[in-house]
């Protein structure tokens, strides 16, 4: 190494030894007589000091000239600092210095690479391998590369093996569009890249592999948020020989050992909660359990008491927000503005204020009488000095919308706490959703899962009542994994395609090397993934995955720093056969 020491790791212990370091300039401060340089690497800063008449005066003369991020080699001899430093880590010592080697020079960054920089988002995308320098994108990626340690040390000692499977495939039904690859050597066609390596750990489970896992990347072409990539990082994994609650505890068992090992938190064992309860009392697939608040329905209190907004609706729910009673007209009325978004699509919000004197003041006192708003209040066992909360409207659209309140009460309580943990499986999945755009069922969770044997002659009479055997594990509000228990034989799997709308044909065309592979001995098997970016970002207390991808797209799916996507020269479009229509921009 060129070096001696990192900059991170001389203490009071090193003082009087020769140490040669090497770096980046964070900043200097040059005092006239005196001049210090603070050298970063990716282990600290330590601070090197020069003095005028003491110091060898070429390298005065080159500290002199260096500016921000030059990168230098220097050494020198480790003395006790006058002044200490206790915010550093190195901060009790400084290194006198003898001579400076400038490794590079740099030009001005165009952002101050600090802990709290001055750089807007677009500029640190651009310039991304800069703000890899900053500590806190820096310990992002280090707290990734720990989480993946620990996958791979639990599942090693399960017996898991991790087999690398292709990316250049064919489709896989995960919901979303794919990315295609055109093949040059076969004019017309293309590959896509996996969604999920989905039919692969399937395959893997026929030959016998048994226990399969996969830290892998994966594409999907969907719009794009804060907890969605283009392409994103699942823990693939697959078991055969299975039954749902060996999956459930395996996994369970991954997550507390990575919260252990990741985060020092013993994490009490996940409660199961059906899809079913989940939508009932929190309007949600994946509610954040860090607070209560559970959904209280009142159409059996509100309705029928001549107020025909109620009268008229399907569901009547609310929430209680404890200690609210004494909300203000305009914290009320920004709570129903809030509502009223178009992202929520409420109409209205009914509130109704529990007094601390045990009398009620409502925005529907015309309708209701104190008698009946303690009716309402009693569902919610709620106690003076609370605040109810009402929407109603059809069932599906004012569950969504009051869950959204739910949340938005959480924070506006601070109930929320990034530093607070609530995990939980979600079971019982339906297994078919009705798409309004398609006029078709589809799968909710992808065509290879399993029904619920109990449910599968419901398939022809109410498809949208078949439970399936799949399972999401949610964290505070984030859906971090989810799997299923597989179909695992032919017959079932064709009828599932039908029930799709595949034709037999379709279903031989896309999927019959896996129908075929079912014939061949397939064992009962089933799996889950994880998504490895929404683990990070939630053990790193962040809202985005982005912060924890070394060199993520933004929002509109593009890479700032190497400007793609981007257009390919003429030759090769003619080399793919592909003709591409002229795009307005
Ligand atoms: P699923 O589609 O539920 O299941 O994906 C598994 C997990 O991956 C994460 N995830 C994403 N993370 C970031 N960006 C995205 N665009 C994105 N999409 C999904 C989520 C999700 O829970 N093959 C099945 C798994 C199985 O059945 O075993 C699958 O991919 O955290």
């Amino acid at each position: 190494m060129l070096r001696t020491h990192t900059c991170g790791e001389l203490r009071l212990t090193d003082v009087n030894k020769p140490v040669t370091l090497t770096g980046w300039v964070q900043r200097t401060r040059d005092k006239g007589s005196l001049l210090w340089i603070d050298l970063r690497d990716r282990y600290g800063i330590t601070q090197l000091f020069l003095e005028e008449g003491k110091t060898d005066a070429t390298a005065l003369q080159v500290a002199r000239s260096i500016g921000r991020e030059f990168v230098l080699k220097v050494t020198g001899l480790v003395v006790e600092r006058l002044s200490k430093n206790d915010k550093m880590p190195t901060g009790d010592i400084e290194v006198k210095v003898n001579s400076i080697e400038i490794l590079n020079a740099s030009k001005v960054p165009p952002f101050t690479i600090e802990d709290n920089t001055d750089g807007g988002d677009d500029l640190r995308m651009k310039y991304r391998y800069l703000d890899l320098r900053r500590n806190p994108v820096r310990e992002n990626l280090q707290l990734r590369h720990k989480v993946a340690q620990q996958t791979r040390i639990y599942l090693d000692s399960l017996n898991f093996i991790e087999v690398e499977t292709p990316v250049l495939i064919k489709s896989t039904p995960e919901g979303a569009r794919d990315f295609v690859v055109p093949s040059r050597m076969n004019p017309g066609e293309f590959y896509a890249l996996p969604q999920s390596p989905q039919t692969f750990k399937q395959l893997l489970m026929i030959s016998g592999f048994d226990r399969y896992y996969q830290i892998v990347k994966c594409f999907r072409d969907e719009d794009l948020r804060a907890d969605r990539q283009p392409e994103f990082t699942q823990i693939d994994c697959e078991m055969a020989f299975i039954t749902q609650e060996d999956i459930l505890n395996t996994f369970e068992g991954l997550v507390r050992h990575l919260f252990k090992t990741v985060k020092g938190i013993d994490m009490p064992s996940v409660p199961h909660m059906t899809y079913a309860d989940a939508m009932k009392y929190y309007g949600s697939d994946k509610p954040d359990t860090r607070f209560e608040m559970k959904f209280a329905e009142l159409n059996e209190v509100a309705q029928g008491k001549g107020f025909t907004v109620f009268d008229s609706a399907e569901l009547v729910v609310g929430i209680c927000a404890p200690g609210c009673a004494e909300y203000t007209r305009k914290q009320l009325d920004e709570l129903t503005e809030f509502v009223k978004r178009p992202q929520i699509g409420a109409k209205g919000l009914v509130y109704v204020q529990y007094k601390a004197d045990g009398s009620f003041k409502s925005s529907v006192d015309k309708f209701y009488s104190a008698d009946d708003l303690k009716q309402w209040a009693d569902k919610f066992n709620a106690k003076p000095g609370d605040l109810l909360l009402v929407l109603s409207g059809e069932k599906a659209k004012t569950q969504k919308a009051l869950s959204e309140l739910r949340l938005k009460m959480g924070d506006l309580l601070g109930l929320r706490d990034k530093n607070n943990f609530a995990a939980l499986w979600i079971i019982d999945f339906p297994l078919l959703e009705w798409n309004e755009d398609t006029k078709r069922w589809h799968a909710m969770h992808h065509p290879f899962t399993s029904p619920k044997r109990e449910d599968i002659t419901l398939l022809d009479t109410s498809p949208g009542a078949v439970r399936a055997n799949a399972y999401d594990m949610v964290i505070n509000g984030t859906e971090v994994g989810g799997g299923s228990i597989r179909i695992h034989d032919r017959a079932t799997q064709q009828l599932m395609f039908t029930h799709l709308g595949f034709s037999e044909e379709e279903a031989k065309n896309q999927f019959g090397f896996l129908m075929d592979a079912f014939e061949f001995g397939a064992p009962p098997h089933g799996g889950i993934a994880f998504g490895f970016d929404r683990l990070c970002s939630l053990f790193g207390g962040a809202d985005s995955i982005r912060d924890f991808i070394a060199f993520p797209k933004n929002n509109a799916g593009r890479d700032m720093m190497i400007d793609t996507p981007s257009t390919i020269s003429q030759e090769q479009l003619n080399e793919l056969n592909i003709a591409v229509k002229e795009i307005k921009k």
